[in-house]
């Protein structure tokens, strides 16, 4: 197994290129299900969720190739080979978006099997409201053995969805399924994500029309089960990315620019860093944080788009310690969200946790030490954490890391930061 080895680094400087989004990626891949054509994809980041995705797709008979390289990553996705329905359980357990093929095969086979996903270590994670829209939608359902069966032998149809609580793939599990649908499916209460936003706008450029593109209600025109024809795109950068990058200057003090980047999906969390202190040129795709001595606290409520994003909350923890003051963090989106807060202990950090709200009393002396990564974000933390940590810090179970930060440790040596990936 790899781990990271990290010391204490001197001011950051110079370029990261940002890369395309995971999140954005995972329903775009699954979104190929619906298409007639092979289906070409750039940006794509090179992570271990997106080559998981590919390879649910190739056991399912499709045909996937890519090529990751430094400015030109392309892959191409031919689902008309695919003859497979059902997505066993020893790639689900890997990685919970698999879900995310249930709404595309649904719609275009009329059957469906996916392995339940399960638990999963920030929460319990449910997917019940992507279900209970797609029995709305005339689908017949049943859990046996650890497996969802859906079936809907004369296809989907249109109908108006509310669903309880806004879930981002829930809301493209939905649009998918509802692209093939007979008649218009209204979706009240939709995800309004950037990742769900590119999702519908391409679905929109390929013959289904979608009205209500990036707010809480959207109108999806079904096709009637006519396959799409899609042209080729580029994933949207990689919001969550960014924003690490963004908190590793901050909390190093340091002046970085971050290229191919969209800040206009970065507010919430630019706000709080300007808050603490930081200060920014932006331009049409590029940030530049310009860094401050004095880091000020800040309070954090994690909130669905365009609020501040669960993602960034671990990262922002890490943040906090070092700041001039108390912080305050509370977590609205998953009940579990903190395993990152006993290992910052672990260094050192100064932190209490009362339910789903963190209180971080800023300013403790960080100390190098081994600490184990817990979940994708939670493993940021804790190379942020390890940037100013005295002494040297062994990050473990990178895994975790790698399924979502493309080349995390090459970009961050590349301005400079001292850093390796060992083997245990
Ligand atoms: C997506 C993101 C993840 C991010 C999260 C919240 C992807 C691949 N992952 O996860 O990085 O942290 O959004 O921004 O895009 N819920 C239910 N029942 C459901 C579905 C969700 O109760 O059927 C609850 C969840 O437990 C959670 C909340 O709704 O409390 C939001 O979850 P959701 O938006 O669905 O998260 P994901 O789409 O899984």
């Amino acid at each position: 197994m790899d781990y990271l080895q990290i010391k204490k680094a001197s001011p950051l400087h110079g370029e990261i290129k940002i890369s395309g989004a995971k999140n954005a990626s995972l329903p775009l891949i699954a979104m190929a299900i619906l298409a007639k054509n092979s289906v070409e994809i750039r940006n794509l980041p090179n992570v271990a969720d997106i080559k998981t995705l590919l390879k649910l797709l190739s056991n399912l008979g499709a045909k996937c190739s890519s090529a990751w390289a430094e400015n030109n990553n392309v892959t191409t996705i031919d689902t008309s080979s695919l003859t497979q329905t059902k997505a066993t359980y020893d790639i689900v357990r890997t990685m919970r978006a698999s879900i995310l093929v249930l709404g595309p095969i649904l719609a275009r086979f009329g059957h469906c099997e996916v392995s339940l996903p399960g638990g999963c270590a920030i929460g319990q994670r449910p997917v019940d409201l992507h279900l209970k829209a797609l029995e709305q939608m005339g689908a017949v359902i049943n859990i046996e053995a650890g497996y969802i069966h859906a079936i809907a032998p004369n296809g989907l149809k249109g109908c108006d969805i509310i669903f309880d609580k806004i879930t981002v793939t829930g809301t493209a599990n939905i649009v998918m399924a509802a692209a093939l649908a007979d008649g218009i499916t209204t979706i009240t209460n939709a995800a309004r994500e950037p990742e769900v936003v590119q999702l519908c706008e391409i679905l929109n450029a390929s013959g289904v029309q979608i009205d209500g593109i990036a707010t809480a209600v959207l109108k999806i025109h079904g096709t009637n089960g006519r396959l799409l024809h899609i042209e080729p795109f580029s994933i949207i950068p990689d919001r969550i990315e960014a924003g690490t990058y963004l908190c590793a200057a901050a909390i190093t003090r340091s002046e970085l620019t971050l290229t191919d980047v969209n800040a206009g999906h970065l507010g919430a969390v630019i706000s709080k860093l300007q808050e603490m202190g930081s200060k920014f040129t932006i331009t049409d795709n590029t940030i530049t944080i310009h860094p401050s001595e004095v880091i000020k606290p800040v309070k954090i409520v994690t909130q669905e788009y365009p609020a501040f994003p669960t993602d960034m909350q671990a990262q922002f923890l890490a943040l906090a310690t070092q700041a001039d003051g108390t912080s305050i963090i509370e977590e609205r989106l998953f009940e579990n969200r903190f395993m990152h807060v006993s290992e910052l202990q672990r260094m050192g950090a100064n932190i209490s946790l009362n339910g789903h709200v963190a209180t971080i009393n800023g300013g403790t002396k960080l100390s190098g030490t081994d600490v184990m990564a817990t979940d994708l974000r939670a493993s940021s933390a804790l190379v942020l954490a390890a940037l100013v940590a005295d002494g040297i810090t062994d990050v473990h179970r990178i895994y975790h890391l790698d399924r979502g930060y493309d080349s995390l440790e090459q970009k961050l040596q590349n301005v400079g930061a001292d850093i390796k990936r060992l083997k245990e």
